[in-house]
This record gives C-alpha cells, sequence and structure tokens, in this order.
C-alpha cells in the first residue's frame, strides 16, 4: 500500500467513525429515556376476615392498566404472626411461582427456583428474593398495590 492509500483510507476510516460517533450521541440525546413513572393502585382481593391466620393463600385478581383488565395473582402469608405478599414472579426469568403446601416452599416450574415462606432463595437460579408488594386494609376489604 502506498503513502496515498493508505492517506486515503486513513482519513475513510476517521470520518466513518466520527460519523458514527456522531449518530449514536445524537440518538442519546434525541431518545426519550424518561420512562414513565407508573404509579401504584390498591385492587381489592379479598375481605380482611380471609386473610390467612397462618400460612400462604393464593389470590387472584383482575387490575386494569391502559384499558385492559388483566388477570394476576398474589400470595398473602402470614408468617410468625406478620402478614405481608409476595409477588409470584420468579426473579430469574419471570416464570409464576407456586406455592408448595407440603415442602413449605414456592417453587418455580421453569428452572427449578426455591424460595422459603418469606420468599428468600433457597435454591436454583434466582438472583434475589421474591418481590414483597405493597398491601393495605381498609374498611374490610385487603388491597394489594401494583404498579400500572
Ligand atoms: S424463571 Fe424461575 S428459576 Fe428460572
Amino acid at each position: 500500500m502506498n503513502r496515498r492509500a493508505f492517506l486515503s483510507t486513513a482519513i475513510k476510516v476517521f470520518f466513518t467513525t466520527a460519523g458514527i460517533i456522531t449518530g449514536t450521541i445524537a440518538l442519546l440525546f434525541s431518545y426519550p429515556f424518561k420512562i414513565k413513572k407508573r404509579a401504584v393502585k390498591y385492587f381489592p382481593v379479598m375481605d380482611e376476615a380471609e386473610i390467612p391466620r397462618r400460612g400462604v393463600k393464593t389470590v387472584t385478581f383482575k387490575y386494569k392498566r391502559q384499558n385492559r383488565v388483566l388477570n394476576t395473582r398474589a400470595f398473602v402469608v402470614n408468617h410468625n404472626d406478620i402478614v405481608y405478599v409476595l409477588s409470584p414472579v420468579c426473579t430469574h426469568l419471570g416464570c409464576l411461582v407456586n406455592w408448595h403446601r407440603r415442602k413449605h416452599e414456592f417453587l418455580c416450574p421453569c428452572h427449578g427456583g426455591r424460595y422459603d415462606i418469606e420468599g428468600k432463595v433457597l435454591g436454583g437460579p434466582p438472583p434475589a428474593p421474591l418481590t414483597r408488594l405493597p398491601y393495605r386494609v381498609s374498611e374490610g376489604k385487603l388491597y394489594i398495590g401494583l404498579k400500572v
């Protein structure tokens, strides 16, 4: 390669690289990276009297997101006299876990993830515990909060 060909190639590489960098920067500044923060809305799932006195109760309920009615479920848990609500979404890849009463564990059917009654990981690939969902009890009903 002679000097002229080398300079020509170097100039082409320089301007191509500069164009790619400039285009990437322009895209980064023009793309709306603001992820719309979703508000927590509360949905009634059961009567207060139905909150388990001990153990886990699976509740299914409907909620509305962007004019669509969706079904979901959650686990209402009373463990050591502390009530909390766990999301059924496995923290590995998002499959829905099930409560196994005899084993006293939440089991994920996809890759064998296991969680204890508090949602802590016991085994398998999940990187984090099950998410605790906000809830409140009002006027005799238990409401579970979801970001919609
Ligand atoms: S999605 Fe639950 S273990 Fe993989």
